[in-house]
């Protein structure tokens, strides 16, 4: 008995742990932050050199709910840039990075 309540216990606790992670939401201030010291300084034009930061700004973009525009085109725009970025394919990035294509469609 005493030790199903500890087990309970700490099922719990885990569960409190565990759930900041999947409610973490990326704010309108990261995506500021990504447009401006990343995407306006043209970070993405030297892949080599900002992978690191990129590789971040890249997984704020996906999990950003957009103010405009339907999920799939967000999936799907975001989803490019990360795929360049894992792939170091800074042709592809400067592709993917298409600032007016997604301001039309999502802001
Ligand atoms: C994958 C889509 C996407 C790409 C690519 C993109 N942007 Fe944005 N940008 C957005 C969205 C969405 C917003 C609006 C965010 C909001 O208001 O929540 C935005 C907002 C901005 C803002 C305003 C930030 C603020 O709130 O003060 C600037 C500046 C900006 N983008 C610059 C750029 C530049 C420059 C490029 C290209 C080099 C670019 N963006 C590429 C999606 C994108």
């Amino acid at each position: 008995m005493k030790n199903k309540l500890l087990i309970l216990m700490f099922a719990c606790f885990g569960l409190a742990m565990i759930q900041p992670a999947y409610a973490e939401e990326v704010t309108h201030e990261q995506i500021e932050e990504v447009m401006k010291k990343g995407f306006k300084a043209k970070l993405h034009n030297d892949l080599a050199a900002n992978k690191e930061v990129l590789a971040k700004y890249a997984k704020w973009l996906a999990a950003y709910k957009p103010p405009k525009g339907d999920a799939e085109s967000w999936k799907k725009k975001t989803g490019e840039i990360a795929a360049a970025i894992k792939l170091n394919d800074q042709a592809r990035l400067k592709k993917a990075v298409n600032c007016k294509a997604c301001h039309n469609a999502h802001k």
